[in-house]
């Protein structure tokens, strides 16, 4: 075994003492950035999830009830500018716009006195792990065996049986059909986060980007006839006509819902509040623009907006920045 995953096994087994948090962290992001490489193949230059995608802009207005949840500046009712990054699931910048995978929204809002926050949202209500140890081996289970080139149906099966957790978002994305554009899908944060009114007054919430356009997916019948390559031409299209809008709201938690895991939606019941409209007004012309060299680090975050304890948002931080300082370094070997 290599010394790294020496590492990450004894300190996955030994409850991570033996190493320090930062040490830890490291070890961790190494080994799931390692595994999306791996299901990828090398893809130099490219972000190692997420990797199809385009850049766009626009802004986002918050309104009185985000105002009454939490004081982050967001919610004022200024027009704040945008930063946005469309996406395709996966490690391949060839991923099929047909996949049964998630579609992703990256954004990075920028507030008054130099402040921003960033998140990168997908188009499930859950996540498909609970902790953060099982994102490596869940990947790893699905990558093509050399032997066959193709993943092991066994292995998948037994990874399953062992994390019944992690067969949830799956669930969703083979029930949901495959979405016709990227601005008419609804997007989720997955993740619980504190929203702070003033000192002791506070709510946890998750949130949502809900399309003005309705959620439009696609027929088995209309998939036969379309191409591998039509989310970025359709939504360049869509916003040429008209700017894409998107409601942000935010499902409010209440006592005995789970915070820290990702995998569990919380009751369709649970108040869902109108906080904000995204409006989305550029969609950059070729691969590539403001977004590419950016990451979307959901742990930076306005003052008003608190990380929850969720060990799969905290953990996030790490491989987002490998992957970064990974991808611009080849890219500038290119
Ligand atoms: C431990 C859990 C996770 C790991 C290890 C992980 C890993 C990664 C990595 C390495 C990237 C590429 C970053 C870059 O190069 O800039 C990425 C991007 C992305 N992740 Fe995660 N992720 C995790 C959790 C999540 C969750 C919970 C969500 C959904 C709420 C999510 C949604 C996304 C999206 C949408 C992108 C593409 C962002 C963009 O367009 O720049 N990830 N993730």
């Amino acid at each position: 075994m290599k010394p790294l995953l020496l590492a990450v096994a004894a300190s996955a087994a030994l409850g991570s003492t033996l190493l320090s948090p930062q040490v830890f962290a490291q070890s961790q992001a190494e080994a799931q950035v390692n595994a999306l490489e791996g299901l990828a193949g090398p893809q130099p230059g490219s972000r190692r999830s997420g990797a199809k995608g385009i850049c766009a802009s626009g802004h986002f207005i918050g309104n009185a009830a985000g105002r009454e949840l939490s004081r982050a500046s967001v919610f004022k009712g200024d027009r704040i500018p945008v930063v946005a990054r469309f996406s395709v699931g996966g490690g391949s910048p060839k991923a099929s716009d047909k996949a049964k995978s998630v579609r992703g929204l990256a954004l990075q809002f920028q507030l008054p006195g130099g402040e921003q926050w960033q998140m990168a949202n997908i188009s499930a209500p859950v996540f498909f792990v609970s902790k953060p140890e099982q994102f490596a081996p869940f990947v790893q289970a699905r990558t093509a065996d050399p032997a066959t080139g193709k993943p092991d149906p066994e292995k998948i099966k037994a990874f399953s049986a062992a994390n019944p957790d992690t067969t949830r978002q799956g669930a969703y994305l083979a029930q949901a059909p495959v979405p016709a554009s990227y601005g008419a899908v609804n997007y989720w944060g997955v993740n619980a986060f504190e929203f702070e009114a003033a000192p002791g007054k506070s709510r946890f919430a998750r949130w949502q980007f809900v399309p003005d356009a309705g959620v439009l997916g696609l027929t088995e019948e209309q998939l036969k006839s379309m191409g591998d390559e039509f989310l970025a031409g359709e939504l360049r299209e869509r916003v040429a006509k008209a700017p894409v809008s998107f409601d942000f709201r935010l499902q409010l938690a209440e006592a005995g819902d789970n915070l820290t895991d990702p995998t569990l939606a919380w009751p369709d019941a649970r108040t869902v509040v109108s906080a904000g409209k995204l409006v989305i007004d550029k969609v950059a012309d070729g691969m590539g623009g403001a977004c590419d060299a950016m990451t979307f680090n959901p742990l930076v975050l306005p003052a008003g907006i608190k990380p929850s304890a969720d060990p799969v948002l905290n953990a996030r931080a790490a491989p987002y920045a490998l992957s970064l300082g990974r991808r611009l370094s080849e890219a500038a070997k290119k």
